[in-house]
């Protein structure tokens, strides 16, 4: 392929303003008779305030997309770019940087840190990066209600529900009001109405802070609420 430099303009462009962008990119797990290409040419484009969904069967390789576009996983080929920076081109500690800066993973297991009340797993992240503020503490409050949370803001994940967890995983996500959001299957542990909530909540993140988010799902309800839905199969994007 070849690439003029006006099209690498646009790539920037579409990158800088804050969106994801992965070009070409492919992802070999394993090595010998065990390597599983997990990722195959794979092209997605989000632009700020687009939320798309990602379907497909188990093992097709959703995750891998995930961790790959949020800078988790190293792609064997291709680029990445999100908020501007090109991932695959950053040593890892400057990769660690913009992802903490920049991406928020909400994962299916919450992977809440045990020690901490729901208030401070959404604090944390600030305070490492010295921008833990009024204003952090404000959003964190809101978002704590949002997810209907209020009355456990103080509680620690082992005294939550599966369902509550999983909506501390989803305000912690929001806290730093991501360039990039990446979701993988949000709702397996919430009844209808919680994960009907959830699905809103991250619609209007997306838009009202211009969020490039992608998620991953089965549920119905959740592709009726995105603006695109791609279909993953075998490591390939529809
Ligand atoms: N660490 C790993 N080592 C080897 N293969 C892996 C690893 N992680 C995932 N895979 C394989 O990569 C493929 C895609 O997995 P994954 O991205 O988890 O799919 P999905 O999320 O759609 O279920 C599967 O065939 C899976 O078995
Ligand atoms: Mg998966």
């Amino acid at each position: 392929m070849t690439t003029t430099s006006t099209d690498h303009r646009a790539d920037q462009d579409a990158a800088g303003s804050g969106g994801l962008r992965l070009l070409d990119v492919t992802l070999t797990l394993g090595d010998g008779d065990t390597a599983v290409t997990a990722l195959d040419h794979v092209d997605l484009s989000v632009a700020p305030g687009e939320f798309v969904a990602v379907v497909g069967p188990s093992g097709s390789g959703k995750s891998s997309l995930l961790a790959v576009a949020g800078g988790l996983q190293r792609p064997t080929a291709g680029t990445v770019h999100v908020a501007g920076a090109e991932l695959t081109a950053l040593r890892d500690k400057e990769r660690t940087a913009t992802r903490r800066r920049h991406v928020g993973f909400v994962f299916q297991q919450s992977n809440l840190l045990a020690s901490l009340t729901v208030r401070e797993q959404l604090l944390l992240p600030l305070h490492i990066d010295g921008r833990l503020d009024n204003a952090a503490r404000a959003r964190a409050g809101e978002l704590i209600e949002a997810v209907g949370l209020a009355h456990r803001a103080g509680s620690r994940p082992h005294q939550l529900s599966g369902g509550e967890r999983q909506r501390a995983g989803l305000a912690r996500a929001l806290m730093t009001s991501p360039a990039v959001l990446l979701v993988d299957e949000p709702t397996s542990a919430l009844d209808r109405v919680r994960s009907a909530e959830a699905v809103r909540l991250i619609a209007e993140q997306t838009r009202e802070h211009r969020t490039a988010t992608v998620m991953v799902t089965h549920d119905t309800a959740i592709m009726d609420a995105a603006d695109r839905v791609h279909e993953m199969v075998d490591g390939r994007l529809s």
